[in-house]
């Protein structure tokens, strides 16, 4: 039996983290606004959450949002939209000074300086970034119900595997680490000095561990925490679908559904007006939705229209939450 988006929810009472994962320009901001819009309505306190500043919540909201913070949109209906680029530059303001601290000095040596600086360039430094402030506003409880659009790299869940990697890394740092201080101690002893200082990178260290563990168990846990995927009736989205299926599996973690969006009513090929370019993109979802049907069938929890203009503006992203909660159309997946 197909769960729609409304029973899944119903079934996971202790859910307050939706993530909307997978490629770009399919849907998947359009869905975090909805998904937060139809909780806000639903009398809990929403909390829309993006990092991405193109195609951006900015767009959909119709209100400038970027770097702005937590912004109230209607009743308890919240978005935030992160600079990434700004927490990144602050970061590294932050590690100049604990380096500045940790070594007692005042001027950062210029290689490390410019390691420092470079390092803005990596993309991991943006996952990072966009992972840090959504542990903090997770760990803030300030919402009922959060939900995260992801951008498009690793789905959104390389943070997972990253955790575990960084893990295994932080228990070798930190045994090396401790051993040290063992020696240092059994010196200072020798030597009738005490010897407690503490060891400033293995506190960073713990803290960092503190942070990803937070994480990755709340990521992890499928009563909390649900992952949907959003896709549309075409090849490319499949395929990624099925390759984001396989990561998801790897990790441990359970895809709570998939969304497939922007299909044309099925209806309009019964009219006589309809162009030969109309029916022909109509024939070939239809073909896609039987595959959609086949491969993620058990998965579907709705399938969103495709509208006539893009969801902008409250209204509008009305409209989507009706058709991802109330009517989910399920229906049309066993025609095909
Ligand atoms: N059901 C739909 N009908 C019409 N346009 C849509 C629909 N869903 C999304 N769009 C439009 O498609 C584009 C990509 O959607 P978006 O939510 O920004 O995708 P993503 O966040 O995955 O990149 C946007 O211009 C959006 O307005
Ligand atoms: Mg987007």
């Amino acid at each position: 039996m197909t769960l729609s988006m409304k029973k899944y929810i119903n079934q996971h009472p202790n859910l307050r983290v939706i993530i909307y994962a997978g490629k770009g320009g399919l849907g998947k901001t359009t869905c975090s606004a909805a998904t937060s819009y139809w909780y806000a309505k639903q009398n809990r306190k929403a909390l829309c959450f993006s990092t991405d500043p193109q195609a951006s919540l900015s767009d959909i909201f119709e209100k400038d949002l970027f770097g702005k913070g937590e912004q109230k949109l209607a009743e308890n209906l919240f978005v935030v939209e992160i600079d990434a680029d700004r927490k990144i530059t602050e970061f590294q303001e932050e590690v100049r000074q604990k380096i500045r601290e940790m070594y007692g000095i005042d001027e950062i040596p210029k290689e490390i300086d410019e390691y420092i600086s470079t390092s803005s360039y990596e993309p991991a430094m943006h996952e990072s970034a966009t992972y840090d402030a959504m542990a903090a506003l997770l760990a803030s409880k300030k919402y009922d119900v959060y939900v995260f659009d992801m951008p498009p790299f690793g789905h959104g869940v390389r943070m997972i595997s990253m955790a575990t990697i960084l893990d295994v890394w932080i228990d070798k740092m930190a045994e090396a680490r401790k051993k040290a201080a063992e020696y240092k101690e059994a010196e200072a002893r020798i030597k009738g000095v005490s010897a407690e200082a503490e060891d400033a990178v293995l506190n960073e260290l713990d803290e960092i561990r503190s942070k990803l563990d937070f994480f990755r168990e709340t990521l992890t846990n499928s009563e909390t925490t649900a992952f949907f995927m959003v896709l549309i009736p075409e090849k490319m989205a499949i395929l990624d679908t099925e390759r984001a299926l396989k990561m998801f599996e790897k990790l441990g973690i359970k895809l709570s559904g998939v969304i497939v969006n922007q299909v044309y009513p099925v209806e309009l090929l019964e009219r006589k007006d309809l162009s030969e370019f109309l029916k022909h993109r109509i024939e070939m979802q239809q073909g896609y939705l039987k595959e959609i049907s086949e491969k993620f069938g058990e998965h579907v929890r709705a399938v969103v229209p495709m509208f006539e203009k893009e969801p902008k503006g409250l209204e509008m992203i009305g409209r989507v939450a009706e058709h991802l909660f109330e009517k989910p159309n399920l229906e049309v997946l066993k025609r095909v």
